[in-house]
């Protein structure tokens, strides 16, 4: 499904004026940095074996008693900050870790936040979840029902990954992402293009924590060992992960009208090093144009994306007017793409992205 295409005669989409625009941002981590050594002092793995695997050096976990709108809510200010106005009429919140089952953890983000009784839900997605916040943000805007959206991204990963398992404790991490968005113009700096989206639930086994929820819940057994923990098929979501990245950012590409030779910056979900690099290398995108925070943060869920985005506009490594194709895969299975340029914020700095 591709959502968000200019609106066309005999096809809807987005009208003239209310295009998702990007004007502010934010990212944040959890001041607690774990190594590679700190893993190998308590797994079986090494600091080779990681960085040449994975290309993760460190890391953020949350402390105990730290929960993932900790993370959002420290994201969503600084988005808010850096945006020109800290007024939003909805709260769109990915995330894979929820504080509770129930109730959604949104509204108490947006209660946190300040922000009144706007509406504030979850969105669920695992990895892809920013971009199907994305697309559910920008249809609030486009539809009319909002004319700015704080969406934010954020997961505490290490609360649901075993921390005896090495082929996941090693890769995932903690953190969150924010932009807001705003009804714009699709020539704007800061408009998001079409965006891709796409899922296969036939493969929801191969990343999944199989207990805890209400399939296991509707029994009085107890869940089998390990079964509350994050569980992923490494070897074969690598596979899938590089194929349908590609896939979707050709086709994300071919919507916007854009050529390779357009995109400036490839923000790619920090999955593996690996997997950035043979996406980029199947785009023929050279790695100059590449984004990339793995060694310092990471897979982060579905914060990923926009902690990258804040994080490389604090560096300069993303400026002002540079298109950028963003692609995402992950638990679901879920996949996605899409494009955007790159917003001049103006005199409000970018805020400490850590
Ligand atoms: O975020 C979105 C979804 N997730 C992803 O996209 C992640 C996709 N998958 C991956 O990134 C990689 O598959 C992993 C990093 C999880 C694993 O890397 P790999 O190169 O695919 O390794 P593998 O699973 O094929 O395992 C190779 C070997 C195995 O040993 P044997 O069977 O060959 O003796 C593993 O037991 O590496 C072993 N291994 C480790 N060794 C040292 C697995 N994890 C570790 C470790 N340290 N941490």
């Amino acid at each position: 499904m591709t959502v968000g295409l200019p609106e066309a005669a005999g096809r809807p989409g987005y009208p003239a004026d209310r295009h998702p625009v990007i004007c502010g941002v934010g990212g944040y981590v959890p001041p607690d940095v774990v190594t590679n050594a700190d893993l190998v002092a308590r797994l079986d793995t090494s600091d080779e074996w990681i960085r040449t695997r994975t290309g993760i050096a460190a890391r953020h976990f949350v402390g105990p008693g730290t929960a993932t709108s900790d993370l959002a809510v420290e994201a969503g200010l600084r988005a808010l900050k850096s945006a020109d106005d800290s007024q939003v009429d909805a709260v769109v919140l990915a995330t894979t870790t929820p504080d509770h089952p129930c109730p959604a953890t949104g509204p108490s983000v947006a209660a946190r936040l300040g922000l009144g009784g706007v509406p504030a839900f979850d969105v669920s997605a695992v990895c892809t979840g920013f971009l199907y916040g994305l697309a559910t943000a920008g249809g609030l805007i486009a539809s009319g029902a909002a004319a700015r959206v704080l969406l934010i991204a954020a997961d505490a990963f290490t609360t649901i990954v075993n921390p005896g398992d090495r082929s996941t404790a090693v890769i995932f991490a903690d953190g969150a992402g924010a932009v807001v968005l705003r009804a714009g113009r699709a020539d704007e700096p800061g408009a998001v293009g079409p965006i891709v989206l796409g899922s296969d639930g036939d493969q929801r086994e191969m990343i999944t924590v199989p207990a805890g929820g209400s399939r296991t819940r509707s029994t009085d057994e107890q869940p089998a060992h390990g079964d509350q923990y994050f569980q992923m098929a490494g070897r074969a979501i690598f596979r899938q992960a590089v194929e349908r990245m590609t896939e979707s950012s050709q086709q994300a590409l071919a919507a916007a009208g854009w050529q390779l030779a357009d995109v400036d910056r490839l923000a790619s979900h920090q999955a593996n090093a690996r997997i950035l690099a043979a996406v980029a290398e199947r785009l023929d995108i050279d790695p100059e144009r590449q984004l990339s925070n793995i060694e310092r943060v990471g897979n982060t869920g579905a914060a990923s994306i926009p902690l990258l985005l804040a994080q490389s506009a604090e560096s300069g490594d993303l400026r002002p007017g540079q298109r950028v194709l963003l692609t995402a895969f992950g638990g679901g299975l879920t996949w996605g793409a899409a494009t955007l340029t790159w917003p001049d914020l103006g005199p409000h700095p970018t805020p400490d992205a850590r």
